[in-house]
Protein backbone atom coordinates (compact mmCIF):
# COMPACT_ATOMS: atom_id res chain seq x y z
CA UNK A 1 0.00 0.00 0.00
CA UNK A 2 1.10 3.39 -0.89
CA UNK A 3 0.71 6.10 1.93
CA UNK A 4 -1.09 9.36 1.49
CA UNK A 5 -2.36 12.10 3.34
CA UNK A 6 -5.82 10.63 3.57
CA UNK A 7 -5.92 9.46 6.69
CA UNK A 8 -9.98 9.10 6.55
CA UNK A 9 -11.06 5.55 4.27
CA UNK A 10 -12.45 7.89 1.48
CA UNK A 11 -15.10 6.03 -1.23
CA UNK A 12 -15.13 7.14 -4.71
CA UNK A 13 -16.77 6.14 -7.95
CA UNK A 14 -15.31 6.22 -11.53
CA UNK A 15 -17.22 7.08 -14.27
CA UNK A 16 -15.73 5.25 -17.16
CA UNK A 17 -13.05 2.95 -17.71
CA UNK A 18 -11.21 3.33 -20.67
CA UNK A 19 -7.93 5.62 -21.47
CA UNK A 20 -7.79 7.52 -18.38
CA UNK A 21 -10.04 5.47 -16.29
CA UNK A 22 -8.09 2.72 -16.72
CA UNK A 23 -4.95 4.63 -15.98
CA UNK A 24 -6.63 5.49 -12.72
CA UNK A 25 -7.80 2.05 -11.67
CA UNK A 26 -4.19 1.03 -12.17
CA UNK A 27 -2.64 3.01 -9.53
CA UNK A 28 -5.32 4.17 -7.46
CA UNK A 29 -5.42 0.35 -6.20
CA UNK A 30 -2.45 1.10 -4.24
CA UNK A 31 -3.20 3.39 -2.14
CA UNK A 32 -4.29 3.31 1.20
CA UNK A 33 -7.97 4.48 2.40
CA UNK A 34 -9.26 4.78 -0.85
CA UNK A 35 -11.65 2.93 -1.45
CA UNK A 36 -13.08 2.81 -5.61
CA UNK A 37 -16.59 1.29 -4.76
CA UNK A 38 -18.23 1.69 -8.30
CA UNK A 39 -17.38 2.09 -11.64
CA UNK A 40 -19.52 2.72 -14.74
CA UNK A 41 -18.95 1.86 -17.93
CA UNK A 42 -21.21 1.64 -21.37
CA UNK A 43 -20.42 -1.99 -21.96
CA UNK A 44 -19.62 -4.34 -18.47
CA UNK A 45 -18.74 -7.96 -20.53
CA UNK A 46 -15.60 -6.10 -22.71
CA UNK A 47 -12.18 -7.52 -21.81
CA UNK A 48 -10.45 -4.83 -18.89
CA UNK A 49 -6.81 -4.52 -18.71
CA UNK A 50 -6.62 -4.48 -15.41
CA UNK A 51 -5.45 -7.62 -13.32
CA UNK A 52 -7.57 -8.66 -10.35
CA UNK A 53 -10.49 -6.50 -11.35
CA UNK A 54 -13.43 -6.75 -9.53
CA UNK A 55 -16.32 -7.25 -12.19
CA UNK A 56 -18.78 -7.27 -9.15
CA UNK A 57 -18.04 -3.22 -8.74
CA UNK A 58 -19.03 -2.90 -12.56
CA UNK A 59 -22.41 -1.20 -13.42
CA UNK A 60 -23.65 0.13 -16.72
CA UNK A 61 -25.61 2.44 -15.40
CA UNK A 62 -23.79 5.95 -13.84
CA UNK A 63 -26.44 7.10 -12.03
CA UNK A 64 -25.84 4.50 -9.60
CA UNK A 65 -22.35 5.88 -8.67
CA UNK A 66 -24.35 9.97 -8.51
CA UNK A 67 -26.80 8.36 -6.51
CA UNK A 68 -24.83 5.89 -4.45
CA UNK A 69 -25.00 7.63 -0.93
CA UNK A 70 -21.97 5.83 0.53
CA UNK A 71 -19.87 7.91 -2.39
CA UNK A 72 -17.73 10.79 -1.39
CA UNK A 73 -15.98 11.70 -4.54
CA UNK A 74 -17.10 10.65 -8.02
CA UNK A 75 -14.28 11.07 -10.79
CA UNK A 76 -16.22 11.42 -14.65
CA UNK A 77 -13.83 10.19 -17.49
CA UNK A 78 -16.56 9.64 -20.19
CA UNK A 79 -15.96 12.67 -22.16
CA UNK A 80 -18.72 14.96 -23.74
CA UNK A 81 -21.86 16.73 -22.74
CA UNK A 82 -24.26 14.11 -22.48
CA UNK A 83 -24.70 12.05 -19.98
CA UNK A 84 -21.92 13.71 -18.57
CA UNK A 85 -23.74 17.08 -17.52
CA UNK A 86 -26.98 15.74 -15.81
CA UNK A 87 -24.30 12.98 -14.09
CA UNK A 88 -22.28 15.80 -12.43
CA UNK A 89 -25.36 17.76 -11.77
CA UNK A 90 -26.89 15.06 -9.82
CA UNK A 91 -23.31 14.15 -8.19
CA UNK A 92 -23.09 17.58 -7.43
CA UNK A 93 -26.75 18.17 -5.53
CA UNK A 94 -26.32 15.22 -3.72
CA UNK A 95 -23.07 16.10 -1.86
CA UNK A 96 -20.29 14.88 -3.96
CA UNK A 97 -17.18 16.46 -4.77
CA UNK A 98 -16.01 15.72 -8.61
CA UNK A 99 -13.08 14.97 -10.31
CA UNK A 100 -13.21 15.73 -14.15
CA UNK A 101 -11.08 15.26 -17.16
CA UNK A 102 -14.13 17.06 -19.55
CA UNK A 103 -12.42 20.14 -21.18
CA UNK A 104 -15.51 20.16 -23.29
CA UNK A 105 -18.11 19.96 -20.45
CA UNK A 106 -16.38 22.77 -18.53
CA UNK A 107 -15.82 25.08 -21.57
CA UNK A 108 -19.66 24.51 -22.22
CA UNK A 109 -21.15 23.99 -18.90
CA UNK A 110 -18.73 25.15 -16.33
CA UNK A 111 -20.29 28.62 -15.14
CA UNK A 112 -23.40 26.60 -14.07
CA UNK A 113 -21.84 23.80 -12.70
CA UNK A 114 -19.41 25.97 -10.58
CA UNK A 115 -22.40 27.63 -9.35
CA UNK A 116 -24.06 24.38 -8.47
CA UNK A 117 -20.89 23.27 -6.56
CA UNK A 118 -20.63 26.73 -4.24
CA UNK A 119 -23.91 26.15 -3.89
CA UNK A 120 -23.85 22.87 -2.08
CA UNK A 121 -20.43 23.25 -0.63
CA UNK A 122 -18.35 20.70 -3.03
CA UNK A 123 -15.38 21.47 -5.37
CA UNK A 124 -14.62 20.72 -9.07
CA UNK A 125 -10.99 19.22 -9.65
CA UNK A 126 -9.91 18.81 -13.52
CA UNK A 127 -6.40 19.22 -13.32
CA UNK A 128 -6.54 16.53 -16.51
CA UNK A 129 -8.74 18.26 -18.14
CA UNK A 130 -6.15 20.59 -19.28
CA UNK A 131 -2.85 19.92 -20.25
CA UNK A 132 -3.43 16.09 -19.43
CA UNK A 133 -0.18 15.61 -17.16
CA UNK A 134 1.20 19.09 -16.25
CA UNK A 135 0.45 20.47 -13.37
CA UNK A 136 -1.12 23.89 -14.37
CA UNK A 137 -4.77 24.48 -12.76
CA UNK A 138 -3.41 23.97 -9.23
CA UNK A 139 0.00 26.31 -9.33
CA UNK A 140 -2.70 29.04 -11.12
CA UNK A 141 -4.73 28.92 -7.99
CA UNK A 142 -2.27 28.48 -5.31
CA UNK A 143 2.01 29.41 -5.46
CA UNK A 144 0.60 31.88 -8.47
CA UNK A 145 -2.36 33.61 -6.52
CA UNK A 146 -0.44 36.85 -5.96
CA UNK A 147 0.45 37.60 -9.80
CA UNK A 148 -1.66 39.35 -12.36
CA UNK A 149 -1.01 37.32 -15.40
CA UNK A 150 -1.92 39.27 -18.68
CA UNK A 151 -0.24 36.15 -21.04
CA UNK A 152 -0.67 32.73 -22.00
CA UNK A 153 1.01 31.07 -24.95
CA UNK A 154 0.34 26.97 -25.12
CA UNK A 155 0.47 23.81 -26.91
CA UNK A 156 -2.77 22.32 -25.74
CA UNK A 157 -3.56 19.43 -27.55
CA UNK A 158 -0.99 16.10 -27.72
CA UNK A 159 -2.57 14.38 -31.03
CA UNK A 160 -1.88 18.00 -33.04
CA UNK A 161 1.41 18.41 -31.85
CA UNK A 162 2.57 14.58 -32.49
CA UNK A 163 1.23 14.78 -35.96
CA UNK A 164 3.34 18.30 -36.47
CA UNK A 165 5.83 16.34 -35.02
CA UNK A 166 5.90 13.67 -36.99
CA UNK A 167 4.75 15.81 -40.50
CA UNK A 168 8.24 18.44 -39.62
CA UNK A 169 10.24 14.99 -40.51
CA UNK A 170 8.50 14.06 -43.23
CA UNK A 171 7.89 10.59 -44.90
CA UNK A 172 4.46 9.29 -42.89
CA UNK A 173 0.99 10.68 -44.17
CA UNK A 174 -1.78 12.34 -41.93
CA UNK A 175 -3.51 9.64 -41.84
CA UNK A 176 -0.76 7.31 -40.94
CA UNK A 177 0.41 9.41 -38.05
CA UNK A 178 -3.61 9.90 -36.75
CA UNK A 179 -4.37 6.29 -36.49
CA UNK A 180 -0.83 6.48 -34.41
CA UNK A 181 -1.88 9.28 -31.90
CA UNK A 182 -5.56 7.17 -31.77
CA UNK A 183 -3.52 3.45 -30.72
CA UNK A 184 -1.59 5.45 -28.00
CA UNK A 185 -4.68 6.72 -26.88
CA UNK A 186 -4.10 10.35 -26.96
CA UNK A 187 -7.15 11.02 -29.04
CA UNK A 188 -10.69 12.09 -28.39
CA UNK A 189 -13.35 9.82 -29.42
CA UNK A 190 -13.96 11.61 -32.41
CA UNK A 191 -10.25 13.08 -33.41
CA UNK A 192 -12.09 16.38 -35.37
CA UNK A 193 -11.96 17.18 -32.05
CA UNK A 194 -8.30 17.60 -31.84
CA UNK A 195 -7.35 18.27 -35.23
CA UNK A 196 -9.96 20.53 -36.04
CA UNK A 197 -8.90 22.79 -32.90
CA UNK A 198 -12.00 22.64 -30.50
CA UNK A 199 -9.77 20.48 -27.56
CA UNK A 200 -7.92 23.48 -27.35
CA UNK A 201 -10.04 26.14 -27.54
CA UNK A 202 -11.77 23.94 -24.94
CA UNK A 203 -8.94 24.03 -22.98
CA UNK A 204 -8.09 27.34 -23.38
CA UNK A 205 -11.56 28.73 -22.47
CA UNK A 206 -11.20 27.66 -18.70
CA UNK A 207 -7.36 28.08 -18.50
CA UNK A 208 -7.94 31.75 -19.75
CA UNK A 209 -10.81 32.22 -17.43
CA UNK A 210 -8.89 31.09 -14.46
CA UNK A 211 -5.76 33.13 -15.15
CA UNK A 212 -6.92 36.22 -16.52
CA UNK A 213 -9.62 36.01 -13.77
CA UNK A 214 -12.21 36.53 -16.29
CA UNK A 215 -15.21 34.26 -17.45
CA UNK A 216 -14.29 33.39 -21.10
CA UNK A 217 -17.28 32.26 -23.77
CA UNK A 218 -16.06 29.54 -25.69
CA UNK A 219 -18.48 30.76 -28.32
CA UNK A 220 -16.03 33.82 -28.63
CA UNK A 221 -12.85 32.04 -28.95
CA UNK A 222 -11.70 32.46 -32.83
CA UNK A 223 -10.40 28.63 -33.64
CA UNK A 224 -8.38 27.05 -36.72
CA UNK A 225 -6.78 23.46 -36.99
CA UNK A 226 -4.24 21.66 -38.08
CA UNK A 227 -5.85 19.97 -41.47
CA UNK A 228 -4.66 22.41 -44.01
CA UNK A 229 -1.05 22.69 -42.89
CA UNK A 230 1.10 21.18 -45.66
CA UNK A 231 4.41 19.24 -46.04
CA UNK A 232 5.21 21.85 -48.18
CA UNK A 233 4.33 24.55 -45.45
CA UNK A 234 6.63 23.06 -43.29
CA UNK A 235 9.36 23.43 -45.09
CA UNK A 236 8.84 26.91 -46.18
CA UNK A 237 8.20 27.46 -42.25
CA UNK A 238 11.76 26.12 -41.85
CA UNK A 239 13.73 27.64 -44.36
CA UNK A 240 12.80 30.84 -42.61
CA UNK A 241 13.76 29.68 -39.45
CA UNK A 242 10.24 28.69 -37.50
CA UNK A 243 8.01 25.69 -37.00
CA UNK A 244 4.19 25.40 -36.97
CA UNK A 245 2.64 24.49 -34.42
CA UNK A 246 -0.66 24.95 -32.81
CA UNK A 247 -1.25 27.55 -30.59
CA UNK A 248 -3.90 28.37 -27.70
CA UNK A 249 -3.41 32.14 -26.47
CA UNK A 250 -4.63 34.37 -24.59
CA UNK A 251 -3.75 37.93 -23.76
CA UNK A 252 -5.16 40.43 -21.66
CA UNK A 253 -4.56 44.21 -23.27
CA UNK A 254 -4.24 47.64 -21.37
CA UNK A 255 -7.66 48.09 -22.13
CA UNK A 256 -8.60 45.00 -20.19
CA UNK A 257 -9.99 43.18 -22.68
CA UNK A 258 -9.30 39.70 -23.87
CA UNK A 259 -7.75 38.02 -27.04
CA UNK A 260 -8.46 34.17 -26.86
CA UNK A 261 -7.83 32.16 -30.29
CA UNK A 262 -6.39 28.93 -31.04
CA UNK A 263 -4.82 28.83 -34.54
CA UNK A 264 -1.55 27.24 -36.46
CA UNK A 265 1.42 29.49 -35.94
CA UNK A 266 5.13 29.58 -37.31
CA UNK A 267 7.12 29.79 -34.62
CA UNK A 268 10.42 31.06 -33.96
CA UNK A 269 12.47 28.16 -33.94
CA UNK A 270 14.91 30.08 -30.76
CA UNK A 271 11.56 30.37 -29.30
CA UNK A 272 11.01 27.74 -26.07
CA UNK A 273 7.59 26.25 -27.69
CA UNK A 274 9.76 25.28 -31.09
CA UNK A 275 11.25 22.53 -28.95
CA UNK A 276 7.90 21.24 -27.53
CA UNK A 277 7.71 17.97 -29.46
CA UNK A 278 5.43 14.69 -29.59
CA UNK A 279 2.54 14.21 -27.17
CA UNK A 280 4.45 17.19 -24.98
CA UNK A 281 2.03 20.23 -24.40
CA UNK A 282 3.16 23.58 -22.53
CA UNK A 283 2.02 26.30 -20.84
CA UNK A 284 3.61 29.26 -20.86
CA UNK A 285 2.39 32.55 -18.50
CA UNK A 286 3.64 35.57 -18.52
CA UNK A 287 2.54 37.99 -15.14
CA UNK A 288 3.64 40.38 -12.82
CA UNK A 289 5.34 40.05 -10.54
CA UNK A 290 6.39 36.61 -11.62
CA UNK A 291 7.76 37.61 -14.81
CA UNK A 292 7.52 34.13 -17.60
CA UNK A 293 7.35 30.97 -16.58
CA UNK A 294 7.01 27.57 -18.93
CA UNK A 295 5.41 24.35 -17.80
CA UNK A 296 6.17 21.30 -19.82
CA UNK A 297 4.83 17.29 -20.20
CA UNK A 298 3.28 14.47 -21.46
CA UNK A 299 -0.20 16.32 -22.40
CA UNK A 300 -2.20 12.99 -23.17
CA UNK A 301 -2.07 9.30 -22.10
CA UNK A 302 -2.90 7.14 -19.80
CA UNK A 303 -0.65 7.51 -16.92
CA UNK A 304 -0.01 10.75 -17.55
CA UNK A 305 -3.47 11.99 -17.19
CA UNK A 306 -4.32 9.56 -14.63
CA UNK A 307 -1.40 11.37 -12.38
CA UNK A 308 -3.45 14.64 -12.28
CA UNK A 309 -6.74 12.70 -11.81
CA UNK A 310 -4.84 11.23 -8.76
CA UNK A 311 -4.00 13.94 -7.89
CA UNK A 312 -7.47 15.99 -7.33
CA UNK A 313 -8.64 12.83 -5.89
CA UNK A 314 -5.91 12.95 -2.93
CA UNK A 315 -6.00 16.42 -2.72
CA UNK A 316 -10.27 16.13 -2.07
CA UNK A 317 -9.81 13.19 0.16
CA UNK A 318 -7.00 14.67 2.22
CA UNK A 319 -9.61 17.52 3.32
CA UNK A 320 -12.70 15.48 2.87
CA UNK A 321 -13.47 16.12 6.90
CA UNK A 322 -13.18 19.88 6.40
CA UNK A 323 -16.31 21.90 6.93
CA UNK A 324 -15.51 24.54 3.96
CA UNK A 325 -14.41 22.54 0.92
CA UNK A 326 -11.05 23.61 -0.48
CA UNK A 327 -11.80 27.44 -0.71
CA UNK A 328 -8.73 28.62 -2.99
CA UNK A 329 -10.02 25.78 -5.42
CA UNK A 330 -13.75 27.03 -5.86
CA UNK A 331 -14.45 29.54 -8.54
CA UNK A 332 -14.61 32.80 -7.93
CA UNK A 333 -15.27 34.93 -10.94
CA UNK A 334 -18.28 36.96 -11.73
CA UNK A 335 -16.52 39.58 -14.14
CA UNK A 336 -17.54 38.28 -18.20
CA UNK A 337 -14.01 39.08 -20.46
CA UNK A 338 -15.02 41.33 -23.49
CA UNK A 339 -13.26 39.40 -25.74
CA UNK A 340 -11.65 40.98 -29.36
CA UNK A 341 -13.02 39.56 -32.61
CA UNK A 342 -10.09 38.34 -34.86
CA UNK A 343 -10.45 40.50 -37.27
CA UNK A 344 -9.04 43.20 -34.94
CA UNK A 345 -6.61 41.44 -33.81
CA UNK A 346 -2.56 42.36 -35.13
CA UNK A 347 -0.34 39.58 -36.11
CA UNK A 348 2.28 39.69 -38.57
CA UNK A 349 1.80 36.63 -41.46
CA UNK A 350 3.08 34.02 -43.05
CA UNK A 351 1.41 33.76 -46.97
CA UNK A 352 2.40 30.68 -49.39
CA UNK A 353 1.45 31.85 -52.85
CA UNK A 354 1.43 30.30 -56.26
CA UNK A 355 1.97 32.77 -59.15
CA UNK A 356 3.06 32.61 -63.16
CA UNK A 357 6.35 32.44 -63.54
CA UNK A 358 6.08 36.47 -65.06
CA UNK A 359 8.03 39.72 -64.12
CA UNK A 360 6.97 41.86 -61.79
CA UNK A 361 5.02 39.10 -60.02
CA UNK A 362 6.88 39.86 -56.26
CA UNK A 363 6.35 43.52 -57.37
CA UNK A 364 2.68 43.57 -57.41
CA UNK A 365 2.16 41.32 -54.63
CA UNK A 366 4.30 44.04 -52.60
CA UNK A 367 1.98 46.53 -53.71
CA UNK A 368 -1.14 45.06 -53.12
CA UNK A 369 0.26 44.42 -49.60
CA UNK A 370 0.89 48.38 -49.29
CA UNK A 371 -2.31 49.23 -50.49
CA UNK A 372 -3.67 47.87 -47.72
CA UNK A 373 -0.93 49.11 -44.98
CA UNK A 374 0.82 45.78 -44.90
CA UNK A 375 4.60 45.72 -45.42
CA UNK A 376 6.60 42.85 -46.07
CA UNK A 377 9.61 41.60 -43.77
CA UNK A 378 10.77 38.84 -46.26
CA UNK A 379 9.65 37.54 -49.45
CA UNK A 380 10.96 33.50 -50.54
CA UNK A 381 10.51 32.64 -53.56
CA UNK A 382 11.41 28.85 -55.02
CA UNK A 383 12.03 27.06 -58.06
CA UNK A 384 10.39 27.12 -61.35
CA UNK A 385 7.98 23.77 -62.26
CA UNK A 386 6.80 22.19 -65.54
CA UNK A 387 3.32 24.45 -65.75
CA UNK A 388 6.28 27.91 -65.82
CA UNK A 389 4.81 28.46 -61.79
CA UNK A 390 6.97 29.32 -59.11
CA UNK A 391 6.31 29.24 -54.91
CA UNK A 392 6.42 32.59 -53.38
CA UNK A 393 6.30 32.58 -49.98
CA UNK A 394 6.13 36.06 -47.74
CA UNK A 395 6.26 37.17 -43.82
CA UNK A 396 4.85 40.60 -43.17
CA UNK A 397 4.84 42.48 -40.87
CA UNK A 398 2.40 42.91 -37.86
CA UNK A 399 -0.61 44.41 -39.33
CA UNK A 400 -4.29 44.14 -38.33
CA UNK A 401 -6.03 41.39 -39.48
CA UNK A 402 -8.95 42.86 -41.06
CA UNK A 403 -6.16 44.64 -43.67
CA UNK A 404 -4.98 41.33 -44.47
CA UNK A 405 -8.12 39.29 -45.25
CA UNK A 406 -8.65 42.18 -47.57
CA UNK A 407 -5.18 42.26 -49.09
CA UNK A 408 -5.64 38.07 -49.77
CA UNK A 409 -9.35 39.08 -51.68
CA UNK A 410 -7.66 41.55 -53.98
CA UNK A 411 -4.68 38.77 -53.93
CA UNK A 412 -7.28 36.12 -55.50
CA UNK A 413 -8.11 38.90 -58.21
CA UNK A 414 -4.71 39.12 -59.79
CA UNK A 415 -3.86 37.38 -62.86
CA UNK A 416 -0.67 36.77 -62.15
CA UNK A 417 -1.10 35.21 -58.70
CA UNK A 418 -2.92 31.14 -59.16
CA UNK A 419 -3.55 30.02 -55.83
CA UNK A 420 -3.36 31.58 -52.00
CA UNK A 421 -1.95 28.11 -50.70
CA UNK A 422 -1.82 29.26 -46.77
CA UNK A 423 -2.36 32.26 -44.63
CA UNK A 424 -1.21 31.40 -41.25
CA UNK A 425 -0.19 33.70 -38.30
CA UNK A 426 3.66 34.37 -37.16
CA UNK A 427 4.33 34.19 -33.43
CA UNK A 428 6.91 37.26 -33.09
P1 LIG B 1 -12.23 6.61 -23.80
O1 LIG B 1 -10.99 5.81 -23.86
O2 LIG B 1 -13.08 6.72 -25.01
O3 LIG B 1 -13.10 6.00 -22.58
C1 LIG B 1 -14.41 6.40 -22.33
C2 LIG B 1 -14.98 5.47 -21.26
O4 LIG B 1 -16.27 5.95 -20.88
C3 LIG B 1 -15.15 4.03 -21.70
O5 LIG B 1 -14.75 3.17 -20.66
C4 LIG B 1 -16.66 3.89 -21.93
O6 LIG B 1 -17.16 2.58 -21.63
C5 LIG B 1 -17.19 4.85 -20.91
N1 LIG B 1 -18.50 5.40 -21.27
C6 LIG B 1 -18.83 6.16 -22.34
N2 LIG B 1 -20.11 6.52 -22.30
C7 LIG B 1 -20.61 5.96 -21.15
C8 LIG B 1 -21.89 5.96 -20.55
N3 LIG B 1 -22.92 6.58 -21.10
N4 LIG B 1 -22.05 5.29 -19.39
C9 LIG B 1 -21.02 4.64 -18.82
N5 LIG B 1 -19.77 4.61 -19.33
C10 LIG B 1 -19.59 5.26 -20.50
O7 LIG B 1 -11.94 8.09 -23.32
P2 LIG B 1 -10.64 8.64 -22.58
O8 LIG B 1 -9.56 8.88 -23.58
O9 LIG B 1 -10.35 7.84 -21.37
O10 LIG B 1 -11.15 10.11 -22.17
C11 LIG B 1 -12.04 10.30 -21.12
C12 LIG B 1 -12.11 11.78 -20.78
O11 LIG B 1 -10.81 12.25 -20.42
C13 LIG B 1 -12.54 12.70 -21.94
O12 LIG B 1 -13.23 13.79 -21.41
C14 LIG B 1 -11.22 13.15 -22.53
O13 LIG B 1 -11.32 14.37 -23.22
C15 LIG B 1 -10.42 13.32 -21.26
N6 LIG B 1 -8.97 13.28 -21.41
C16 LIG B 1 -8.39 12.26 -22.11
C17 LIG B 1 -7.01 12.20 -22.20
C18 LIG B 1 -6.32 11.11 -22.96
O14 LIG B 1 -5.10 11.18 -23.10
N7 LIG B 1 -7.04 10.11 -23.45
C19 LIG B 1 -6.23 13.20 -21.60
C20 LIG B 1 -6.87 14.22 -20.88
C21 LIG B 1 -8.23 14.24 -20.80
P3 LIG B 1 -16.69 1.27 -22.45
O15 LIG B 1 -15.25 1.05 -22.04
O16 LIG B 1 -17.60 0.20 -21.95
O17 LIG B 1 -16.84 1.60 -23.89
N1 LIG C 1 -7.12 14.43 -27.13
C1 LIG C 1 -6.41 15.18 -26.18
C2 LIG C 1 -5.03 15.51 -26.71
C3 LIG C 1 -6.27 14.40 -24.89
O1 LIG C 1 -4.62 14.93 -27.72
O2 LIG C 1 -4.39 16.40 -26.16
C4 LIG C 1 -5.69 15.21 -23.77
O3 LIG C 1 -6.58 16.18 -23.34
Amino acid sequence: MLKSNVVKNTKIGIIGLGTVGTGVVKILKDFQNIEITQIAVRDIHKKREIDNLDRSILTDNPFDIVNNPEIDIVVEVIGGINPAYDLLKTAITNGKHIVTANKELLAKNGQELFNLANENNVVILYEAAIAGGIPIIMPIKTTLAGNKIHTIEAILNGTTNYILTKMEKGSVSYEEVLKEAQNLGYAEADPTGDVEGFDSAYKIATLATIALNQRVDINKIYREGITKISAKDMKFAKELGYKIKLIALAKLSNENKTDVRVHPMLVPIKDCLASINGVTNSVVLEGFPVGRVMFAGPGAGMFPTASSVIGDILIIAGSIDTKEALPMMKCHHDTDAEQIDINDTINKYYIAITAANTPGVIGSIGEICGRHNISLASVLQKGIDEQNTADIVVITEACIERNIKSAICELEQNSNILKINNLIRVME
